[in-house]
């Protein structure tokens, strides 16, 4: 199995090119499956969930053809509407394909996600709001069987913020009788992007990116075009690795808009940053300040930066509290962290780290994605090797991560 062996103590500087969104790439791939028309996507990442998308649609007799950052995906017909658990289990955001099944074919069976390393992740939101757009969804031997005339539009009042609930909605609303009203909707700007993909193909959507969207529903949509926004996360998983590194690096490509309470925290660490309409540039000499953070919804601290922060944390001047709210097991990095030297302790869902001059390399291993990114920047900043085991994770949401970091001065290399 792959392993990321990083030599640290270096400042990244440089430049590099964020590649698009795996969190806008994903539903919008799913989107493709409400036209019998072509949807063409460009500024799509070479991703492993990704590819894991396009295995799950090809298996639904979407033929999905790429060529570079390019992704044509032609949903004339749809042979079988499931998307089964072999796939499922390896990514949650599969979920994704139940609303757009239902709206166009009238039935879906999708496995369960059942949960995964950073906690229970319930799909109630999903059921609960296309059953009041009419569906009847039964689970049987771990499946979702969906059914349903045609979707009528609802008023859905989510109870809680959820993203890929949001997404799913929206996207099966497009095509129901009747005007939808999401209430307590995800503001995240990946929302906004499969919104905005979503027009192309003639949808009828008014508010998405704030927390009330209103759908009116069509009877068919067209094909589009379309290029998926920049990823916000790689974006920052950059900045915090130049910060801890006190490093000086500029990402073009990229949404700053998008970033607020990521840059609003690195300057409070102490870090430089200057931002035009598609670049950011910062610059960090000295260690840098601790900085508490709490996730929440967007706008708030995003929780898939929780794992990058924290690593800043750890060699920060000062202690920081990391306050987790979104999801309740999201700390598998810190007792990783502690290998590498560094000064965490847990309380709840509040870790209380105080940073230490130096961490030490060591033998790691990465649990899920965002964590697997903490411990890279904390490989960048110890004394020494160290080794992250299960980089499996990191290819799930990070382009050519080796490469990127490679031109940024740091000394990675993938061993087997
Ligand atoms: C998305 C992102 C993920 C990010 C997360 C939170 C994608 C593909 N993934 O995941 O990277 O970490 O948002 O920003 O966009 N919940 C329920 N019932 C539901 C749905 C959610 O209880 O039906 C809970 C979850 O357990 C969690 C919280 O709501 O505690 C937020 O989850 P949600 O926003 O749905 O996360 P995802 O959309 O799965």
């Amino acid at each position: 199995m792959d392993k990321l062996k990083i030599t640290g103590g270096r400042p990244l500087e440089g430049e590099v090119r964020i590649s698009g969104a795996k969190n806008a790439a994903l539903p919008i791939m799913c989107a493709a499956l409400l036209t019998a028309k072509p949807l063409v996507l460009t500024n799509v990442p070479l991703l492993r969930d990704v590819s894991t998308m396009g295995k799950l649609l090809a298996e639904m007799g979407v033929r999905v053809e790429r060529s570079d950052d390019r992704v044509t995906l032609n949903a004339t017909a749809i042979a079988e509407p499931t998307a089964a658990y072999e796939l499922v289990k390896t990514m949650r955001a599969s979920v994704l394909v139940l609303g757009p099944l239902l709206a166009r074919c009238g039935r879906a069976k999708v496995s369960l996600p059942g949960g995964c390393a950073i906690g229970a992740r319930p799909v109630d939101q999903h059921v609960k709001g296309l059953e009041a757009m009419g569906a009847t969804i039964a689970v049987e031997h771990g499946y979702m069987h969906a059914s349903a005339r045609r979707l009528q539009g609802a008023r859905i009042v989510m109870d809680m913020v959820t993203v890929t609930g949001t997404e799913n909605l929206m996207m099966a609303a497009a095509l129901a009788e009747g005007e939808t009203l999401l209430e307590n909707a995800a503001r995240e700007p990946e929302v906004l992007d499969l919104a905005r993909c979503l027009a192309a193909m003639g949808a009828k959507i008014e508010g998405a990116g704030s927390d009330a969207i209103r759908v009116v529903g069509v009877r068919s949509l067209g094909g589009a075009e379309h290029a998926v926004m920049p990823d916000r996360i790689e974006t920052g998983t950059y900045l915090a690795a130049a910060a801890a590194t006190g490093g000086k690096v500029r990402l073009s490509g990229t949404e700053p808009d998008s970033l607020d309470a990521t840059l609003d925290k690195l300057r409070e660490s102490g870090a430089r940053i200057r931002v035009g309409e598609s670049f950011i540039e910062l610059e960090s000499e000295e260690r840098p300040n601790a900085v508490s953070v709490r996730t929440a919804p967007y706008p708030g601290f995003a929780t898939d930066m929780q794992a990058q922060f924290m690593a800043l944390a750890t060699v920060a001047r000062g202690t920081a509290l990391i306050t987790e709210t979104i999801f309740e097991n999201r700390f598998m990095h810190a007792l990783e962290l502690q290998r590498l030297g560094a000064d965490i302790r847990l309380e709840g869902n509040t870790a209380i780290v105080t940073g230490v001059e130096r961490l030490q390399g060591a033998k790691v291993m990465a649990t899920d994605l965002r964590a697997s990114a903490g411990l890279v920047i904390a490989g960048l900043v110890a004394e020494g090797d160290t080794v992250v085991d299960r980089i499996y994770h990191l290819d799930r949401g990070y382009e050519a991560l080796e490469t990127k970091l490679s031109a940024l001065g740091a000394r990675v290399v993938r061993v087997s």
